[in-house]
């Protein structure tokens, strides 16, 4: 695969908290009358119900304190690629680097491509694949950055399109509306990767802000092992973006009247 140019990315001496600024949880905290999040700032920042109510509507200092302890959330969307059987390693990398994790995995990746019981207990969220109910609380917080491992040639090409037919798809169509960083680590074969459609979705997310990793083949080499996915080029990239609030594209859209 020939068409991605490696992405610049150095390592950063700065927690994801500090590079990353206000969390989304931080953000809640300091609004908390929203409910865009199923998990509080409180909850997050293991701050009781009855701490917070003793002050509605202000920030007290010590909601204030506990909230900036409050990692930066990362979103993982895996699409059902063999190399996914390795994404904990990606997880245990994150957490490392001081980002909290949740797992939004592709239909299809949670037919075996990964132990989801294994990320569960790494992250300590459930592993999410399809939409909550509407009487079901948001499972994450809203995310301050996502990262794709394994991109699959499918859900690279449906991103592309705007086609929102999984969580996981829509979770990344999404995610350019909300300004948040973006990575991909693709995982597609030579002989897919040549493909006109293909080549078209990489600029054109390219063009909306996605950095991505080093072209990944999957090939399953002759000694029968997997070949080293490079996990941590996720963070790396994530690590390069500038720091500070990103520009949200325009939130106003003005849809034609009906003639
Ligand atoms: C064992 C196995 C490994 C696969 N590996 C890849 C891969 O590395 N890259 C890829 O684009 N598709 C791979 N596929 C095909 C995808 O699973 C298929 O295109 C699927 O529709 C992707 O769905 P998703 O993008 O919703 O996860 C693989 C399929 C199987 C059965």
């Amino acid at each position: 695969m020939t068409e991605q140019a490696p992405e610049p990315a150095e390592k950063s001496a700065e927690t994801p908290a500090q590079r990353f600024g206000e969390t989304s949880a931080q953000k809640r905290a300091g609004a908390p009358g929203r409910t865009s999040a199923g998990v509080s700032a409180q909850e997050s920042a293991g701050v009781s119900a009855q701490e917070s109510a003793g002050a509605p509507g202000q920030e007290s200092a010590e909601v204030s304190a506990r909230a900036s302890a409050v990692r930066p959330f990362l979103y993982v969307v895996v699409c059902a690629a063999g190399v996914a059987e390795g994404v904990g390693a990606l997880i245990a990398a994150a957490r490392e680097r001081g980002w909290e994790v949740g797992v939004i995995a592709t239909p299809l990746a949670m037919n075996g491509f990964f132990d989801s019981a294994a990320v569960q207990t790494l992250t300590g969220r459930p592993v999410r694949s399809a939409w909550r109910t509407p009487a079901d609380p948001r499972p994450f917080p809203p995310p301050d950055a996502v990262a794709v491992a394994p991109a699959t040639f499918n859900t690279i090409n449906k991103w592309a399109a705007g086609i929102a037919d999984t969580l996981a798809a829509a979770t990344l169509c999404e995610a350019h509306g909300l300004g948040v960083p973006v990575v991909a680590l693709p995982c597609v074969a030579d002989a897919l990767a040549v493909h006109p459609a293909y080549r078209d979705s990489l600029a054109r997310l390219r063009a909306m802000g996605v950095r991505f990793g080093d072209p990944h083949t999957g090939d399953q080499p002759q000694d029968g092992g997997r070949p080293a996915f490079a996990w941590e080029r996720a963070l790396d990239l994530l690590d390069a973006f500038p720091p500070g609030p990103r520009p949200r594209p325009a939130s106003v859209i003005r849809y034609d009247r009906p003639s």
